[in-house]
């Protein structure tokens, strides 16, 4: 039997960092209740012209140096985004023509905070069927430039960034299994109001922001992942006491604490990063993977369980030996 295995890991942070502190100036808001309420304290901010697929190629390029493979060797462009530069080409084809590769398929995928697991699934589905033998695959955003800079209800959350990992196939496992789930009923309680076909009505705003109802998210987001980590431990036949690290994706401090306690894991055991970065949406869960791979936290052989929730709803799970 054929796996797709994590052979290198990359992301990027914009430059521009804009504290809680600097979010007290813009809206009605403190340090104190962003932190208590969300666990963030500052986020990367992309600047003027910085787009996603900038963000990408960055961590894209990390991530083929720690795997040791150059842009020839890549036959396989899967980006998970909200955010893309243009409505076409879709970013991974303009991330294709960035590395300087061509022919390979290159494409989005567009799942929200979770775009990132669901690329990855469809990556993992390619790699371990001998099609692809080097996929690059990215979670990439620039959710500030659909955040409303006076809503003070979201501004707070979001931030920029990008992740990246390079999957190639081993006869060791390897990502074991992907899970992934939706439901459009609840398309009401997380979007943006307009988009290429729906346009808004005239004199309304051309704006398109992230409308948000927290409280409801938060709610449907804490059963669904505890619903989502149980099912993936099940099919495995594992005990979670197996799971060397959870890394979560990176929406609410309290959300991921809910879903640590569900798997009985002590947060010494939970991959943290939204304290600097904020909710990236799909670039949360593989910069927080890159992050514990550098600074040594993730070795070789550990047992990783990546999940993710957002807008659509959409969710999905991951459960990869590194
Ligand atoms: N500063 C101060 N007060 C605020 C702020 C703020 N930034 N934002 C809201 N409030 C107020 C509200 O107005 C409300 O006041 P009221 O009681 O007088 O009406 C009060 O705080 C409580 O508001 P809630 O929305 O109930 O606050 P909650 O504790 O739920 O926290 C939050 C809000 C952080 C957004 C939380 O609900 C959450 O994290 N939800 C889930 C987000 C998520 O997981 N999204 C999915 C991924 S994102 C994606 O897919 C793009």
């Amino acid at each position: 039997m054929m796996y797709s295995r994590i052979a290198g890991t990359g992301r990027y942070l914009p430059e521009r960092v804009l504290t809680n502190q600097d979010l007290e100036k813009i809206v009605d808001t403190t340090d104190e209740w962003i932190r208590e309420r969300t666990g963030i304290e500052r986020r990367h901010i992309a600047a003027p012209g910085e787009t996603t697929v900038d963000l990408a190629e960055k961590a894209a390029r990390q991530a083929m140096d720690a795997a040791g493979v150059t842009a020839a060797d890549i036959d396989f462009i899967v980006v998970g985004t909200t955010t893309p530069d243009v409505i076409f080409p879709n970013c991974g084809c303009l991330l294709q023509e960035r590395l300087g590769i061509r022919g390979c398929p290159a494409f989005s995928v567009e799942a929200a905070c979770s775009g990132f697991i669901y690329a990855l699934a469809v990556a993992d589905r390619f790699v371990a069927a001998g099609t692809a033998r080097c996929a690059l695959v990215i979670g990439a955003e620039t959710l500030s430039r659909i955040t409303d800079w006076n809503d003070r209800s979201t501004c707070v959350i979001f931030g920029d960034g990008a992740g990246a990992v390079i999957l190639k196939p081993s006869a060791e496992p390897g990502l074991l299994s992907c899970h992934l789930g939706a439901d459009g009923t609840y398309n009401d309680l997380l979007f943006t109001p307009y988009g290429t076909s729906r346009r808004p009505e005239p004199g309304m705003p051309e704006a398109s922001y992230i409308q948000m109802k927290g409280n409801e998210v938060f709610k449907v987001a804490v059963k669904t992942l505890e619903r989502l980590v149980e099912e993936t431990v099940t099919a495995n036949g594992i005990d979670s006491s197996a799971i060397d690290w959870l890394i979560p994706h990176q929406a609410n401090l309290r959300i991921i604490e809910a879903t640590a306690k569900r798997l009985g894991m002590p947060m010494e055991r939970v991959i943290l990063t939204l304290r600097d970065q904020g909710n990236t949406s799909a670039a949360s869960v593989p910069m927080a993977l890159d992050t514990a791979v550098r600074d040594g936290r993730i070795k070789r052989g550990d047992l990783l369980l990546m999940e993710a929730f957002g807008g659509g709803f959409t969710w999905g799970a991951c459960l990869a030996r590194y």
